[in-house]
């Protein structure tokens, strides 16, 4: 399988913001625009981003190894990423973590039996006025994660998963 000519698209016009010549300098956002497509990123995937951006295979996957961010496995629909650094436990991260584990039946990088959720933990993510801090796939972060939040927001993910659904 190739990288969709959206994708491509896509890429190139990340690739055009670097200097002539350093297409190489898109390759992170060539490792988000690839991973939005295909879920996460495969040995495959990391081979297709490395040929199409003219770059050694290994330098491709030391990046997508070294960020968080990105997926060197499947996952599940939605990843939760909750913030357990020291700020965000003093307000709650643990208690929230906790409430996450129970509540979804699964440990740190695990994914639920329905496919639905995935849950990582990270470092400080820059906001800890908000804290805890959780992200959704790693875009849409959400403040002040206490369980009575959390769980509306699981409510709410179940929610667009079966609208999306029924869309087809
Ligand atoms: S410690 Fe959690 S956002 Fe900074």
């Amino acid at each position: 399988m190739s990288l969709s000519a959206v994708a491509c698209q896509k890429i190139d016009k990340a690739s055009a913001k670097a200097p002539a010549g350093r297409k190489q300098s898109a390759v992170m956002a060539a490792l988000t625009i690839a991973q939005e497509e295909r879920g996460w990123l495969s040995p495959e995937t990391l081979r297709e981003v490395a040929e199409y951006l003219e770059m050694p295979p290994v330098a491709v996957y030391e990046v997508a190894s070294f960020y968080s961010m990105y997926h060197l496995k499947p996952t599940g629909r939605f990843v939760l990423t909750l913030c357990t650094n020291l700020p965000c436990a003093l307000q709650g991260a643990d208690e929230a973590a906790r409430h996450l584990q129970k509540t979804l039946k699964i440990g740190w990088n695990e994914t639920t039996e329905d496919g639905m959720f995935t849950l990582l933990q990270a470092e400080c993510m820059g906001a800890c006025q908000e804290a805890p801090v959780l992200l959704t796939g790693h875009q849409r972060m959400c403040c002040k994660m206490k369980p009575p939040q959390i769980d509306a927001l699981l409510t709410q993910l179940r929610a667009e998963a079966a609208k999306e659904e029924r869309k087809g």
